[in-house]
């Protein structure tokens, strides 16, 4: 094991340098935002002692009843990348439409999408809860005002995917398309740690992650899968499958990348396109799951990486982790399978 020191900020910076024609603009980009989830982190662990707990009793464009902390990173996010001259626009799960750069600041290459805060109704719970990130090139002409077609963009032209998990640690997980990496904060000195090298996740694991709740409302295909892992013994294993569900999209992908298995959300007959957000959830967790050696589809086979967006706000179903997990779901999707 090297005993090497590397902060995230030299990471991306080699990265960078080993790409040709990089000009130092995106490492910059992602400076800006690492300020923005490290403020993120400080009102997180804090949240429990400062009167910043509760609805604020207003809904957001999705109908759903929005915290302040939700609101709190919206805008530390905004306000963290607004002037850099990085980026043309953003777009955010708590904005209804694109988020233009103020009028006075020069309009950069990139576009930000983002989830500020994911998996809010476990902040009350002190659950693990995370930030999303997902950047892509611009498409638009250069150092104009950016528009919805710079967002709407197939995930496997994303230039880089993140997240910050705010747990018993705050870790940053990140890949710019060479790899995965983790990164864990050191408060004591303000700084991301390289702590996790090249992530890979592991081929098959007996875990499973879904929202078991909604079994009633689920297509019989994915009753039938359900039904099948409480029956099914992994060869590798020798014990049964076990079920695990924080309801944060973050937490649970984060362990499911560390530790195989598959995290879930299908369609179901109340929401059929399923609940999690294409842009700014879907996309950017694929890519990094992709790019660790997992699979992130649709459940029949479609790569959630190559949809094409069409609205900002686009739902999507999701079947995303470890290659043969991913593959036994699909077998029962797309009907192949029975009990
Ligand atoms: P958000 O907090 O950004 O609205 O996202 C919540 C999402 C996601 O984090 C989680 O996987 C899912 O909602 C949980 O949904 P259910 O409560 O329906 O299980
Ligand atoms: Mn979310
Ligand atoms: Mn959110």
């Amino acid at each position: 094991m090297s005993n090497k020191v590397i902060t995230i900020e030299r990471h991306i910076i080699e990265e960078e340098r080993a790409s040709q024609g990089a000009t130092g603009d995106f490492s910059a980009l992602l400076r800006d935002l690492m300020l923005a989830v490290k403020i993120i982190h400080r009102e997180v662990i804090r949240a429990g002692l400062v009167d910043i707990l509760g609805a604020t009793h207003r809904e957001n464009i999705q109908g759903e009843v929005v915290q302040k902390l939700d609101e709190f990173a919206n805008d530390v996010i905004f306000r963290a990348m607004d002037h850099g001259g990085h980026l043309c626009a953003m777009a955010s799960e708590e904005n209804e439409g694109l988020l233009a750069i103020p009028e006075e600041y020069p309009k950069g290459k990139y576009i930000l999408l983002f989830d500020p805060l994911d998996g809010s109704s476990n902040i009350d719970a002190n659950v693990s809860i995370g930030t999303i990130f997902s950047i892509h090139r611009r498409v638009t002409a250069e150092e104009t005002d950016g528009t919805v077609e710079d967002a709407l963009q197939p995930g496997y032209k994303q230039i880089a995917a993140g997240y910050t998990i705010y747990g018993p640690s705050t870790m940053l997980v990140y890949t710019a398309g060479r790899g995965v990496y983790g990164f864990t904060l050191d408060p004591s000195v303000g700084e991301f740690l390289l702590s996790h090298d090249n992530i890979r996740i592991p081929e098959h694991n007996g875990i499973y992650s879904v929202n078991e709740g909604n079994y009633m409302k689920w297509s019989p295909e994915m009753r039938k899968y359900i039904d099948w892992v409480k029956q099914d013994i992994p060869e590798e294993q020798k014990k049964s499958y076990s079920l695990r569900y924080i309801g944060s999209m973050v937490a649970d992908i984060h362990r499911t990348l560390l530790y195989g298995g598959v995290f879930l959300y299908p369609a179901d007959v109340k929401s059929k396109k399923g609940k999690l957000r294409l842009l700014y959830e879907a996309n950017p967790m694929s890519f990094i799951v992709e790019q660790a050696g997992g699979r992130a589809t649709d459940g029949l086979g479609n790569r959630l990486l190559e949809i094409m967006p069409t609205e900002l706000h686009q739902r999507v179903p999701l079947v995303v982790g470890s290659p043969k997990n991913v593959e036994e779901v699909e077998s029962f999707l797309q009907g192949k399978r029975a009990v």
